[in-house]
């Protein structure tokens, strides 16, 4: 039996521009999937249902590629809410390849881990960055970046991009997450942005403008500026809204934090899935998107990326 654990992640700084090989800052989150594999005599199993390639995506590519082929029995459970830009699609496909890894008998190697989970949403989503992927295997914080700076750990091609992954040291901050409740898969949004930016020179500048502000947003990070990082949040949240993916529901949280907060914005594809705030009062932040209608989760930054569990 292998058991193996990866962490949730928040974006601070620049979603979907990241896909387009812009910048962008993730922290990884103290909610974890884990996952456990042993070989069964029956047939394949995600949970006590026999798996099925639409119903588990991203394992059933995980198995694929693993090339085994052997049954297993696969107890994936999650404490990151699913389709709400926490990264729980990333944390599964990391936690579930470590842990085939694991039953193959081969060693942890997070570079290889990181290139080939990448690989796995590519093919499920069809277009990401390795932000989501890299956390869950990383842990801390790490910043993506269009060519290698100090603290580089690796790097991740595919097409025309090539994105430097880099340990990122973040100061002590709070941040609650607030969840719509409305479920919003990563893919479609993705793609929608995808038909703008192959239309429009205007959404190619908004990409780059949030390239832009994440390069300001690194910086305020390195000096623990955290009104200079809510004023960014704020800011790139703008810019997100003319991409299109923000929504009503994001909209009234954001608002609803923005009293106690330095800043608030949505978090990872938007569309409905989830906002994220800085604040010095994250009990009277989690009120008050409570009293919106969201979920509010307060959330510490873990330094715990993919690892084995006993
Ligand atoms: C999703 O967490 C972040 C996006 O930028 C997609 C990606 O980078 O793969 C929206």
């Amino acid at each position: 039996m292998v058991r193996c654990s990866a962490p949730g992640k928040v974006i601070l700084f620049g979603e979907h521009a990241v896909v387009y090989g812009e910048p962008a800052i993730a922290i990884a989150v103290d909610r974890r999937v884990e996952s456990t594999i042993e070989s069964s005599s029956s047939e394949t199993s995600v949970n006590g249902y026999k798996i099925e390639e639409d119903r588990h995506k991203y394992i059933y590519q995980c198995i694929q590629e693993s090339g085994i082929e052997d049954h297993l029995e696969i107890v994936c459970e999650s404490e990151i809410p699913s389709g709400a830009g926490m990264g729980s699609s990333a944390a599964v496909t990391v936690s579930i390849m470590a842990a085939l890894d694991g039953v193959k008998g081969v060693d942890l190697d997070r570079y290889e881990l990181a290139r080939r989970a990448f690989d796995i949403e590519w093919k499920v989503q069809g277009s990401a960055s390795p932000i989501d992927t890299s956390t869950a295997v990383h842990g801390n914080a790490i910043k993506l970046s269009k060519k290698k700076e100090k603290d580089f750990l690796w790097d991740v091609k595919k097409n025309e991009n090539e994105w430097y992954v880099h340990h990122l040291d973040i100061p002590d901050m709070h941040l609650v997450v607030g969840d719509t409740g409305v479920h919003a898969p990563t893919g479609p949004l993705v793609q929608k942005v995808r038909r703008f930016y192959e239309k429009s020179n205007f959404a190619k500048e908004i990409i780059e403008d949030i390239g832009a502000l994440v390069e300001e947003g690194c910086k305020a990070v390195e000096r623990g500026d955290v009104e200079k990082i809510g004023r960014l949040m704020k800011e790139d949240q703008k810019l997100l809204s003319i991409l299109g993916v923000s929504h009503p529901r994001l909209e009234a949280l954001i608002k609803a934090a923005g009293r106690f907060s330095y800043g608030a914005k949505l978090t990872g594809a938007g569309g409905g899935g989830a906002m994220v705030a800085l604040t010095d009062e994250p009990e009277k932040v989690a009120e008050a998107i409570k009293k919106r209608g969201g979920t509010p989760y307060i959330i510490e930054a873990t330094k715990e990326g993919v690892k084995k569990e006993k």
